[in-house]
This record gives C-alpha cells, sequence and structure tokens, in this order.
C-alpha cells in the first residue's frame, strides 16, 4: 500500500507563525511536524508516499526530508497548484496511486496509536474507504460522524457542524480505493471555496462503502496554536515513556 500526505494549506490558524513558515515543517516535539506522518507509515510497513503542497513550499520539503539516512523512505513530491481543499488535493495523487489502495494523511493530525491493524484491516476490506473517528470534545471544528452503532456503520458526516450530532470527529486518516477519484469529479466547492473531503466520503456513505474504526490512544489535530502546544507536550510524554527519551 502507498501513503499520501496532504502538506499545504494556508494554516490561516496558526498565523503569525504561517507568515513565513509551512504549517508542517513547524516543531512538534523535536520533529517537524511532517516528520510524526512519515514515522506512522513507516511503522506500519508503508515505505512509498507521496507529499502534497504548494510549489513554492516543495523544495523546503525536499531539504528537509531528501537524503535523510533515518527515514529510508521513498519520498515523491507533488505541486497542489492552489490549497482549494483537502479532496482537491488528493486529485494530484491519482497517477501515483494508479491502481492500487491506499492510505491518505492530514499532515497536521498527530496521533498515538499505531497504524498497523487498520492498514491490515483495509487490506481485507474488499472495495470502498475506511475512516478513522475519535471522541472529541469540540465537534464544531471538524468533520462529525453520526453512527449506527447497532449495525457498526456511519450514517452521515458533516464537516464543521453548527448542532453536532455526536462527538465523533473524523479524523485527518483515511484509506480509499480508486473510486474516490471518480468522487472527487462529482463534488464542488463548499461554502469556504474547498472541495472537502466530507462530501467524498458522503458518496462512499451512499453506496454503503465506507467502513469505521476507532482509535484509542490520543489524536490532535495540530492546527491552533494551543493544539500545536499541546501536540508538543503529548509526544514529548510519550517519547519519555516508550523510548526513555531524556
Ligand atoms: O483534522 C481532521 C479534520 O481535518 C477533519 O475532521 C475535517 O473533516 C477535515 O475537513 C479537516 O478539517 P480542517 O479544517 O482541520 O482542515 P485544514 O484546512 O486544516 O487542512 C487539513 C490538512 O490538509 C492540513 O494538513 C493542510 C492540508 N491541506 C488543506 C487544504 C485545504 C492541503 O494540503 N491542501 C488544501 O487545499
Amino acid at each position: 500500500m502507498k501513503g499520501v500526505i496532504l502538506a499545504g494549506g494556508k494554516g490561516s490558524r496558526l498565523a503569525p507563525l504561517t507568515k513565513i513558515f509551512n504549517k508542517h515543517l513547524l516543531p512538534v516535539g523535536p520533529y517537524p511536524m511532517i516528520y510524526w506522518s512519515l514515522f506512522k507509515l513507516k511503522e506500519a510497513g508503508i515505505l512509498d508516499v507521496m507529499v502534497i503542497s504548494q510549489a513554492e513550499q516543495i523544495p523546503l520539503f525536499q531539504k528537509l526530508l531528501e537524503g535523510d539516512q533515518e527515514l529510508g523512505m521513498n519520498i515523491v513530491y507533488q505541486v497542489q497548484p492552489e490549497a482549494s481543499g483537502i479532496s482537491d488535493g488528493l486529485s494530484y495523487a491519482k497517477p501515483f496511486v494508479e491502481g492500487e489502495k491506499f492510505v491518505l494523511m492530514l499532515g497536521d493530525n498527530v496521533f498515538e496509536d499505531s497504524l498497523s491493524p487498520f492498514v491490515d484491516a483495509f487490506q481485507r476490506q474488499e472495495s470502498g474507504a475506511k475512516v478513522l473517528l475519535k471522541e472529541v470534545t469540540d465537534p464544531k471544528r471538524f468533520g462529525i460522524a453520526e453512527i449506527d452503532a447497532v449495525h457498526q456503520r456511519i450514517v452521515s458526516i458533516e464537516e464543521k457542524p453548527e448542532h453536532p450530532r455526536s462527538s465523533y470527529c473524523v479524523t485527518g486518516i483515511y484509506f480509499y480505493d480508486q473510486e474516490v477519484f471518480q468522487y472527487i469529479e462529482k463534488i464542488s466547492p463548499s461554502d469556504r471555496g474547498e472541495l472537502e473531503i466530507t462530501d467524498v466520503n458522503n458518496l462512499y456513505i451512499s453506496n454503503s462503502q465506507l467502513t469505521y474504526d476507532m482509535l484509542k490512544g490520543w489524536w490532535i489535530d495540530a492546527g491552533t496554536h494551543e493544539s500545536l502546544h499541546q501536540a508538543s507536550t503529548k509526544m514529548f510524554e510519550t517519547m519519555k515513556k516508550k523510548e526513555g527519551y531524556e
């Protein structure tokens, strides 16, 4: 399986830190943020990865990651001309993942769980897509899933709902088959002018092709000042526990 990491966008909620720096190059613990997505993919045995960002940012990622012996991954880079949404960004990965199932990660998601069990589960899933959910205390910030727990299925997903129907956030870790590229062609820009990944996931739901699992460990969308700080703290704590990091 291949991996795609989205590392573009405006990072406006992190201004002025993002006036010059791409959000995914800001520090989370001892590494620039993008490393955590790469480490998670590597741990799950996914070594072929595409990093997508805006043209002026790509050389910075190349400078950071190319020739990094510690990583030992095959990373290719792709331009998303404008930050026009997650689905728009993903559309540029089509030639890279041609004919295969793959995992899409939003580069600002930092989390504790290993991806391995979810990768294995998706390998066994015949077709469709899978999302990973996490209970949150601030559901208005995210894509929120309404769940039918009895039948273990997602009924619908609403992007940044005014009146959330649950507290289950759809995290930025998605597994897709090739159908995703046809669905992206079917959707239109939202009120915020973006091609939303939630619209694509709702198309999978309407075809009964979206499964879900729950993350067990901590999960943070590090896209705000407070959550970026929290992500660093959690990472240091986790590293100290696991590796005796001083
Ligand atoms: O973190 C989980 C949430 O991520 C989900 O619950 C939402 O459904 C999903 O829409 C997304 O919401 P955000 O508002 O947090 O998305 P954001 O604009 O922060 O972008 C998420 C990541 O994707 C971030 O790493 C930047 C990257 N990105 C974003 C856009 C809009 C791109 O690479 N290109 C883009 O055009």
